[in-house]
């Protein structure tokens, strides 16, 4: 497994970064796709691997797939021949769940096995099932697989018990081809949701309100061929955001959409930061001293739970003492033991984090618990003292682009090792 080590203390992050497509759109187009028997054309693409384990299991499924450049892939679904999706590669990423909606919507069956992904704490698929079920699917899980059965589907009334950025995914793309109207209540408004409403409308469906808490999706016939740019990654941007205020540096991001990434830039200019908001670019100053914060985290539009690790971090160098509540998973702070192993003060009780702040951070080695996690410690060992080194980056190179190339060209010292 390959490790990262991180020299610490090195000079202020400075410089331009180019912020890659959004990875959480990307892992519900691409199972999108499947739902047009008719080519399609997806830009802008992250190259990662997770899109690489996606694009493996589509075509392991008869679809046909080229590149037409690193990040612009052309999916012929036409071949699309078998709906059981082989467990060896799904294991590997969370999202392969999308499957399930992609292959009921457009053949009327799924045999998907229950995702691996990050360790976040349980991380059940009940709403996936519940709202499949509501439109009249036949759902067994058995042996760690999820087997759907849904030839005859019917559009229905479902409304989440919790809000689920993947249960609302899974609903819309077994929804746009199913007769009659769905309507998803207590939906999910995440960008990436409505990025893949644009897709599927780019191919003839018609789902509308995406972007608000109700959308309303009509079942069309067929679905024929569209070309779609994916949305920059607000996850990403936030990432370099946090970097560039926790080292004290001038950073400028480009590519991204300012009004996705409105609750960082809000947290940031709390904690003292100076951050201008261009059209699609933004800069963060780290010019001061962060002052000591709270952060909920909530969904969309509220602070994303993805970059509360990150955040964590910044606020172990604020004056003061500052409060995280985590709102959206059960177990999102496994990375804090790991965190005090390089000096952080954190206490956390149950879904909240009390972080104190003027911590000197030190070097240490430490274990990338899933790629937020991971991408939290890239930003610890640039302002601890000493050398850190990051083992199991094969999890953040799941989710984060040439994420060494990017932090070196700013200006961080990095060095994979084995
Ligand atoms: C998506 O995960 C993202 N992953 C996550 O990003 C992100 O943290 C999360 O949304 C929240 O924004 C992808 O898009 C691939 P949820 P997802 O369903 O869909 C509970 C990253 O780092 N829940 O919105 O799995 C669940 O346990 C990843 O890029 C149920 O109880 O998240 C959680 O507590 C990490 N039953 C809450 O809802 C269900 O059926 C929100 O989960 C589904 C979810």
């Amino acid at each position: 497994m390959p490790r990262l080590l991180v020299r610490g203390k090195s000079q202020p992050l400075n410089g331009t970064v180019k912020i890659s497509g959004a990875k959480n759109a990307a892992v519900a187009i691409i199972p999108a796709a499947l739902l047009a028997a008719a080519p399609v054309r997806i830009e802008n693409l992250p190259e990662i691997n997770d899109i690489r384990i996606l694009v493996e299991i589509i075509e392991e499924l008869g679809v046909q797939v080229s590149w037409e450049s690193p990040s612009t892939l052309l999916i012929d679904a036409s071949t699309l021949r078998k709906v059981q999706a082989p467990y060896e590669l799904v294991k590997k990423m969370r999202a392969s769940y999308y499957l399930i909606g992609a292959l009921v919507g457009r053949l009327g069956c799924a045999e998907v096995p229950i995702p691996g992904g990050c360790d976040l704490g349980p991380r059940p698929i009940d709403q996936h099932i519940k709202g499949l079920a509501s439109m009249g699917a036949k759902i067994v899980v058995e042996h760690g697989l999820v087997k759907v059965e849904g030839k005859r589907l019917q559009g229905a009334n479902i409304y989440l018990d919790i809000v689920s950025v993947g249960a609302t995914i899974n609903i819309m793309l077994a929804a746009v081809r199913t007769s009659g109207k769905t309507v998803i209540e207590n939906a999910a408004k995440e960008p990436e949701i409505v990025d893949l409403a644009n897709f599927l409308n780019a191919m003839g469906a018609h789902v509308r309100g995406a972007g608000t808490d109700v959308i309303k999706v009509t079942g069309v016939d067929e679905l024929r061929s569209a070309t779609h740019c994916v949305i920059p990654d607000r996850i990403e941007s936030g990432t370099y955001m946090i970097a560039a205020a926790a080292s004290g540096g001038n950073v400028m991001l480009s590519d991204v959409i300012p009004k996705h990434l409105e609750p960082v830039t809000a947290k940031l200019r709390e904690m003292g930061m100076t951050v201008d908001v261009f059209d699609d670019q933004i800069r963060v100053i780290g010019n001061c001293e962060p002052r000591a914060v709270n952060i909920k985290t909530f969904p969309y539009p509220g602070f994303p739970t993805d970059l509360q690790p990150l955040a964590m971090v910044l606020l172990t160098q604020a004056k003061g003492s500052s409060v995280i509540s985590e709102n959206v998973f059960e177990g999102r702070f496994k990375h804090v033991d790991e965190l005090k192993r390089m000096g952080a003060c954190v206490k956390v009780e149950g879904r909240t984090a009390i972080v104190t702040g003027c911590r000197r951070l030190s070097g240490a080695p430490v274990s990338a618990t899933d790629l937020r996690a991971g991408a939290s410690f890239i930003i610890a060992g640039l302002i601890a003292q000493g050398e850190t080194v990051i083992s199991q980056m094969d999890h953040i190179y799941r989710g984060y682009e040439k994420i060494c190339e990017k932090f070196s060209a700013l200006g961080a010292e990095l060095e994979e090792i084995d």
